[in-house]
């Protein structure tokens, strides 16, 4: 059996156990994580083996991007497979860190961003989520000061967001994004996938299907709008409640109008009963 990574719970430890790693001007990328993890998480991890000496992995159910009525207590806790997932990928270390060492008493402080977060995606459903998401995402940025920082391409916007951010704040790091890792028939991996009933489970891959469709018929010049009216109707009829499918320019997230207005990201978010899920493609 593989043995278990070490494992950071106090800024202290945590400072010495990345001395060390960095030792002899070795690299450090990091990967940050709420936990419950899944191929998409070690594929991350893998492609951060590739990039630098030494892999950490960070796992923290983040409050701060929840809001009241969502699954912050609910959300999956896996912590011992977790560890066993990271101990046979050879992950170097864990920074794991109690709300109380993130957020301690009289924390006051929370990153505002715009441009990629105001887009009015998943801004306009969760107005308080990309604020949680840059604070945390921010200081692990900080505590950890990773050469590089690895995000699933499935939380598009955030992967935006991030990147942004990290250059405004001269944050020192590279963010990369890596292409969503996706069940047989399609569906994007997803911790909250485990939410999703039988029925629900046999038709979440529809949000895949409408968007690889769209790409086609933009790709084969049809007009714009209507590809994107079609997708949107086709999940409606998978029995979804759909927030938004839009064509969006694959950077600036600005809406766009033709093909030719740049590179174009399809996005999707939508619900089936009570599970909120998203995805999205390149064109
Ligand atoms: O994508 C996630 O799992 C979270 O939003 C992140 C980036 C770990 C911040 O809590």
């Amino acid at each position: 059996m593989p043995r278990n990574p070490a494992v950071a719970r106090t800024l202290p430890s945590l400072r010495r156990a990345l001395d060390q790693l960095r030792a002899r001007g070795r690299t450090v990328a990091l990967v940050p994580t709420m936990g419950a993890l899944h191929e998409g998480h070690l594929t991350l991890v893998r492609r951060a083996r590739k990039r630098c000496d030494r892999v950490v992995v960070s796992v923290f159910v983040n409050p701060t991007q929840f809001a009241p009525h969502e699954d912050f207590s609910t959300y999956p806790r896996t912590w011992q497979a977790d560890l066993a997932k990271l101990a046979a990928e050879k992950v170097d270390l864990v920074w794991n860190p109690g709300v109380g060492i993130m957020y301690p008493d009289g924390f006051a402080t929370r990153i505002s961003c715009e441009g990629p977060a105001v887009a009015d995606l998943e801004d306009r459903f969760r107005p308080h989520f990309f604020g949680g998401v840059a604070t945390v995402v921010g200081k692990l940025f900080i505590q950890c000061r990773p050469d590089v920082a690895l995000f699933g391409e499935k939380d598009y916007q955030q992967l935006r967001v991030v990147t942004q951010m990290a250059r405004d704040l001269d944050l020192g790091v590279k963010v990369t994004g890596v292409a969503t890792v996706r069940e047989r028939d399609g569906l994007a991996m997803s911790s909250r996938n485990v939410y999703l009933s039988p029925e629900q489970r046999a038709a979440a891959p529809t949000l895949h299907r409408a968007l690889k469709d769209c790409a086609a018929d933009i790709r084969a010049g049809r007009d714009l709008k209507t590809a994107v009216a079609k997708g949107a109707a086709t999940i409606r009829e998978a029995g979804f409640a759909l927030d938004y499918f839009e064509a969006r320019h694959a950077e600036t997230l600005a809406p766009v109008n033709a093909r030719d207005d740049g590179p174009i990201r399809l996005l999707v978010a939508a619900k089936i009963g009570t599970t909120r899920l998203i995805d999205n493609l390149g064109v």
